[in-house]
């Protein structure tokens, strides 16, 4: 089965190429992926899927179901489902690759790869609608919108994409992998991001006389100071926490003392417990610093999302297929997690999943980082994904086939 799915895939690489071109020509915002929406919509259908567009807003969602479903089967006994999530909004960057099919919308860009991750979704649905009957279930294709300001996978799930789903695979372009590889992680792959808005209150009064006054701005200095401190010296070195102010304003007049300074920050953490307890841990800091001076304060914390932890046995399901796929040379163990975030840890509050690192990487050019106006994909990588996927979907039927499930 590999070698025909290597195949059909190697057939269609061509037009894989593109379609990601086309996508990479015409990038949307998040939550307005209309026109992305409506060619992979197109492009599902005509490959024999069932299609529903406008899920989640701007989603798309497309079913491979297994042929020959008797009536009685389908009423009345779960039908085992598997779901494949891939992303498809684009940033406000402006492009600066030179490429002849770079954006041709002004001040939008494909910086993040989700073009790749959409085409792989397209390739990986379009092969395994060339394989009927080999696949026990239901493969359900997720073509997620929104995913940088981290709305769309909420918007998915309460449309009730994963109802009935089992587990759920992704993947994700990675410039620091080469083209042709693909990285595995067990565990933690992405850190929980959350933000904190922080408002201190004291009191005004002549800046000559700060005695009479509540200094709102030195009061915040001292909260920021002992929080990074007490970061080293209270939190487990072993469960990373970042705590980043990255906007501060207050004050009034050089000679006024200030009497009230918000702050802004991202707090992000890798392990679920050290999540857990964040909110509760700054607050009792903040609480502590702004008490013995006689300031007030209001916090609001507010959870973004999790950290994505990869489910044991379906990553090594990816690996298997891929290093039986692609060559144990090209598959990289990554021994570090990513404190980027990323919302495919909202599906896995609700079923098992994996999601793997795909190179875009290409030996003597630089590799631009994600987000990047000069982000560059090797586009072997959209081969690479696509087999990948379609084998670790095929080997994933085969498992629950064994089970009996
Ligand atoms: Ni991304």
């Amino acid at each position: 089965m590999l070698s025909k799915i290597q195949d059909i895939a190697t057939t269609l690489a061509p037009r894989l190429i593109e379609i990601r071109r086309h996508f990479h020509s015409y990038p949307e915002l998040s939550g307005q992926e209309y026109k992305t929406a409506a060619y992979v919509a197109g492009v599902l259908s005509s490959s024999g899927l069932r299609v529903q567009e406008l899920v989640g807003k701007t989603g798309v969602v497309g079913d491979l179901a297994r042929h020959e479903v008797s009536h009685s089967e389908s009423a009345e006994q779960h039908q085992p489902c598997l779901a494949i999530r891939v992303d498809m909004d684009a940033l406000p960057i402006q492009e600066q690759t030179n490429l002849d099919f770079a954006s041709k919308n002004i001040g939008l860009m494909h910086a993040c790869g989700h073009d790749v991750h959409t085409t792989v979704g397209l390739g990986t649905a379009m092969v395994l609608a060339q394989l009927p009957n080999s696949l026990p279930g239901t493969t359900r294709f997720l073509f997620q919108p929104a995913e940088e300001t981290a709305q769309g996978a909420r918007w998915m799930i309460r449309d009730g994409v994963l109802d009935g789903v089992d587990a759920v695979l992704g993947l994700h372009t990675f410039p620091t992998i080469l083209g042709g590889s693909v990285g595995i992680r067990y565990g933690a792959l992405t850190a929980a991001a959350d933000d904190i808005e922080l408002v201190i209150q004291g009191e005004a009064g002549h800046g000559a006389r700060p005695h009479e006054a509540v200094d709102a701005i030195w009061i915040a200095a001292q909260v920021v100071t002992t929080l990074q401190q007490a970061i080293s010296r209270t939190q487990n070195p072993l469960r990373p926490v970042v705590l980043s102010f990255g906007q501060i304003t207050g004050g009034r007049a050089p000679n006024v003392i200030a009497d009230q300074v918000r702050l802004l920050g991202t707090v992000r953490s890798l392990h679920p417990e050290t999540h857990r307890d964040l909110p509760q841990w700054i607050d009792t800091i903040v609480a502590q610093v702004c008490q013995s001076y006689g300031a007030t304060y209001d916090l609001n914390y507010r959870r973004g999302i999790p950290s994505v932890q990869n489910d044991p046995e379906l990553t090594q399901l990816m690996e298997t297929a891929a290093r039986e796929a692609l060559g144990s040379d090209r598959i990289e163990i990554l021994a570090e997690p990513s404190l980027g975030a990323e919302d495919f840890a909202l599906y896995l509050d609700h079923v098992p999943g994996a999601m793997i690192r795909l190179g875009v990487g290409t030996t003597g050019r630089t590799n631009y980082p994600l987000h990047h106006p000069k982000y560059h994909v090797n586009e072997d990588a959209l081969l690479t994904g696509v087999v990948t996927m379609a084998y670790s979907i095929y080997q994933y039927w085969q498992g629950v086939g064994k089970l009996g499930s």
